[in-house]
């Protein structure tokens, strides 16, 4: 028997003067994406900008649905949307922000499990790390792959593909 770690490391940034030019405006797209929400259950407003290697900005906001399940989320719609609108290019990073009754919220809001598992996906079909940028009012989180987010995730190699 052995015991093996998994650790993850991250940046935090106190306030998005911090983060690199190009992260900051990232996080600006994400925060003009989640004022695109369709929330009316949760009034939570989430947003995902992805930067692709184009240089290319795809934006999306969760959707929800009187049928819970059905609804949603923003990195799914901005993924998904990718997926099918770019399929040529990379996703090189995500910036995710959520506004709770009109206003960024304090805490940086960090994806769902679904939403870690498409991530992952998307980093394997592309073959490159897709970096995530988690803004909150009083911190900024950014992890370097999305590989992270999620340790021993289920994948196309788990299936022999
Ligand atoms: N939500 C997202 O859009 N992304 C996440 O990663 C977490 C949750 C949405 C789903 C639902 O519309 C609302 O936030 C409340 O859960």
């Amino acid at each position: 028997m052995k015991k093996r770690e998994s650790i993850i490391s991250f940046l935090e940034y106190s306030n998005e003067n911090e983060l690199p030019a190009i992260e900051k405006a990232l996080v600006g797209e994400a925060v003009m994406a989640a004022s695109g929400a369709y929330a009316p259950y949760s009034h939570f407003m989430v947003g995902a900008a992805l930067l692709l290697d184009s240089g290319e900005v795809v934006r999306g906001a969760n959707v929800e649905n009187a049928a819970y399940p059905s609804g949603s989320c923003a990195e799914k719609t901005a993924l998904s949307f990718a997926v099918v609108n770019f399929r040529g290019k990379k996703v090189v990073s995500i910036a995710i922000a959520a506004l709770a009754d009109g206003s960024l919220t304090e805490e940086p809001v960090p994806p769902c499990g679904n939403c870690r598992q498409m991530l992952i996906e998307e980093e394997q079909r592309s073959g490159g790390p897709i970096k995530i940028i988690l803004a909150g009012k009083s911190a900024i989180y950014v992890l370097e792959n999305s590989q992270a987010l999620m340790p021993l995730s289920f994948t196309g190699r788990n299936l022999g593909k």
